[in-house]
């Protein structure tokens, strides 16, 4: 016959994966995975003006309601949805072109996805008008020569 689990081994067991659990980072909205190929994948429409214009038309009327305008997330349902902040540079900095194509086409989260709503090409027109709302860092200036 087996001995019986110490009741306060059971409990200390329990409130040590309780405690584990309760420690763990909340995670952060902007870095979950995308998969790697999709990450690649470059983009074949040049940022150009058109490009960004185009874009802008199609993120005025899937976008802004939720990400605002600018982008800036200052919409109520922006706050409810703790939705990122996209003129923030820092937000898309690590993001390729590919993985916020695959972002934008198959949603997340909360997100909805745009799906086959509109033509690939026009969704990396959105991705370029996207990277136009990051606002310019002061980094990227002009340093004085000296
Ligand atoms: C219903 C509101 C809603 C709409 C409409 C919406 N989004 Fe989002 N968006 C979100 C939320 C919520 C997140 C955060 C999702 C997450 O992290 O799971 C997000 C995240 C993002 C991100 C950051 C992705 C990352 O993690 O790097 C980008 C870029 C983005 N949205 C662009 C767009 C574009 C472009 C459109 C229009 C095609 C759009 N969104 C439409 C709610 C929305």
């Amino acid at each position: 016959m087996r001995k019986p689990v110490p009741a306060l081994t059971v409990f200390l067991l329990i409130s040590f994966f309780a405690s584990a659990q309760a420690t763990k980072p909340a995670p952060r909205t902007a870095y979950y995975p995308v998969p790697v190929t999709a990450a690649r994948e470059p983009n074949p429409v040049k940022s150009t003006p058109e490009s960004i214009a185009e874009g802008k038309k199609i993120y005025s009327y899937d976008c802004a309601s939720c990400h605002g305008t600018t982008g800036d997330a200052k919409t109520d349902v922006a706050k409810e949805l703790k939705i990122p902040d996209l003129s923030d540079p820092a937000v898309l900095k690590d993001r390729t072109d590919g993985a916020l194509f695959y972002i934008l086409k198959n949603g997340h989260g909360d997100m909805p996805r745009e799906g086959d709503r509109v033509k690939p090409e026009q969704l990396w027109d959105l991705v370029n008008y996207v990277r136009s709302l990051a606002r310019k860092p002061p980094s990227a200036e002009p340093k004085p020569s000296n």
